[in-house]
């Protein structure tokens, strides 16, 4: 066997599905991904297992930075609610495994303030979401996001944004699923859809 197949072989064989999904708190079309497609298929106990060479992640990003009595504090493109809001979503996205982070995140999208009470009263760690969403901590982790962003899609010039192995995917931003699902890696996932 020649060595370029040798090397080939496990290339494929472990080839990952990476996906990258970027959202922000206010906006309409990050609503109608989160609400509408996100939230609801990861809250069904049947869609919660991702394959072992699955990654997606989320990550709803303020859109720059201010100084604010020699703090920096994030920036975000539908005011200050909208800020506010992502701070609480970092922080239930660091308090939760995957599924129950994506759902509380979903839940608090494009809400107002006083309904994340409603989006925590199941979760395990609310008393630990509610403290760090109004605490410095909260601003660092939504600082993270925005570093993540210019990070992992440096060159996303539009919100939502999802990429998938690297690559923008438009389809995905408006019917994530629909194009996810077609992903072999995500054929036992997506398969209990019809339960
Ligand atoms: C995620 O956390 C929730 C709440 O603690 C738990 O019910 C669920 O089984 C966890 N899921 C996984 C995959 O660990």
């Amino acid at each position: 066997m020649n060595i370029f197949i040798l090397f080939l072989i496990p290339y494929v064989a472990f080839a990952k599905l990476e996906i990258e999904i970027f959202g922000l708190a206010k906006c309409p079309h990050t609503n109608i991904l989160f609400k509408n497609q996100l939230g609801p298929f990861f809250a069904k106990k049947n869609h919660q297992k991702l394959a072992d060479d699955v990654k997606i992640d989320w990550h709803i990003i303020p859109t720059g930075t201010k100084q604010v009595n020699g703090k920096v504090v994030a920036t975000c493109p539908h005011g200050t609610l909208e800020c506010e809001l992502a701070k609480f979503q970092a922080c239930a996205k660091k308090y939760s495994n995957f599924t129950t982070g994506i759902v509380t995140v979903s839940c608090i999208q494009g809400g107002k303030l006083e309904d994340i009470e409603k989006c925590l009263e199941n979760h395990e760690k609310r008393e630990e979401i509610r403290n760090c969403g109004v605490s410095q901590h909260g601003e660092d982790l939504l600082f993270g996001e925005h570093m993540m962003r210019s990070k992992i899609a440096p060159n996303s010039y539009h919100i939502p944004w999802v990429q998938i192995n690297g690559e923008r995917n438009t389809e995905a931003e408006t019917d994530f699923f629909k194009i996810i699902c077609g992903f072999q890696q995500m054929k036992n996932t997506c398969s209990s859809t019809s339960q």
